[in-house]
């Protein structure tokens, strides 16, 4: 008797139960198993910005469960302002951006975390702190080592060409504020820092005129690889490229890597993409994990020396 009303307690309790999930299911939705994230590049026309994508892409496809949105802002602020705001009206899950400049982008990210969707900023960034994360390499610590590289290779004196990242990104600024720290104290004398912004045609023009005006030219420190590029092919139409000593930043093997083996760079400091990392911390934040506001990725230095050996990581 005693088992016989157990057993009807039980299928009373089990018939409850049977009823239940009706209204726990309304307050608390199955847990997501599909998410799109909407990713924002702020230029596809440069060999870096490429290889990020590829590199986002490539993570993603080992998490079907992801469908990626790609825009390409085509270097226009205002464009991936807007990119932005459509991916708030779409109520994508997580934003990924690689900003073009800090001011006109923080607004849009901004608005976007405060609608709670998530929003990693990748490699430049905005101003304040509504995001989720950031991830990015330290340029000031990259632009100091190359400062310190350039003090070397002159031997404590000669006159520089720094050809400027767009100073209304954060790398700019940065990679120029670590440079003056690492040639300080030293007799390295900036002679022209024209602002090329990022652009290899912008820096081949740049260059010509820093040519015209200057007899001599003892170093270029470019902030990025395309514009060290640029500004050596001017050197070399001006039959003065064996006289001068370039120094660029991003070091991917088919661009930077490939110019110091060709020795037409001195030396080149890995910009690392960030790509798999976003990738990796977007399903942490999808899946409810704590992340760290701002991870900083490692860089290297590749040189004549090292090169072929893989660089050497930056201490
Ligand atoms: C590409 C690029 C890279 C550089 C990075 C800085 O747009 O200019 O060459 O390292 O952006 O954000």
């Amino acid at each position: 008797m005693k088992l016989k009303k157990f057993l009807l307690y039980l299928g009373l309790a089990a018939g409850a139960a049977a009823f239940r999930p009706a209204q726990s299911t309304a307050q608390q939705p199955a847990a997501k198993s599909k998410f799109v994230i909407g990713m924002s590049q702020c230029n596809l026309n440069e060999p870096w910005r490429v290889q990020m994508n590829a590199d986002v892409a490539k993570a993603a496809k080992a998490h079907p469960e992801f469908t990626m949105l790609n825009k390409d802002a085509q270097n226009n602020s205002l464009t991936q302002a807007g990119q932005i705001d459509e991916f708030v009206q779409q109520k994508v899950d997580l934003i990924i951006v690689s900003p073009k400049e800090a001011a006109p982008l923080t607004r849009p990210v901004s608005e976007a975390y405060k609608a709670k969707i998530p929003v990693i900023v990748l490699d430049r960034a905005v101003m304040g702190d509504d995001y989720t994360m950031f991830i990015g390499a330290d340029n000031k610590k990259i632009g100091k080592a190359a400062g310190e590289y350039a003090v070397k290779l002159l031997g404590g004196k000669g006159n520089v060409v720094e050809l400027k990242g767009l100073m209304t990104s954060t790398p700019g600024l940065d990679r120029h504020n670590g440079f003056m720290q690492g040639i300080a104290g030293s007799n390295l004398k900036i002679i022209a820092d024209p602002d090329m912004q990022w652009l290899e045609p912008n820096a081949r023009k740049e260059m010509e005129s820093a040519l015209a005006r200057f007899p001599k030219i003892d170093l270029v420190f470019s902030h990025n690889d395309p514009g060290a590029h640029g500004a050596w092919l001017a050197a070399k139409a001006a039959g003065r490229e064996k006289d001068i000593k370039f120094i660029g930043i991003d070091g991917l093997p088919q661009e930077g890597q490939a110019y110091v083996a060709q020795g037409i760079l001195d030396a080149t400091f890995q910009y690392p993409t960030g790509g798999q990392e976003a990738i990796d911390y977007a399903w942490d934040i999808l899946h409810g994990k704590t992340v760290p506001k701002k991870v900083v990725l490692k860089s290297r230095v590749f040189t004549k020396e090292n090169v072929a050996k893989g660089g050497e990581v930056l201490p």
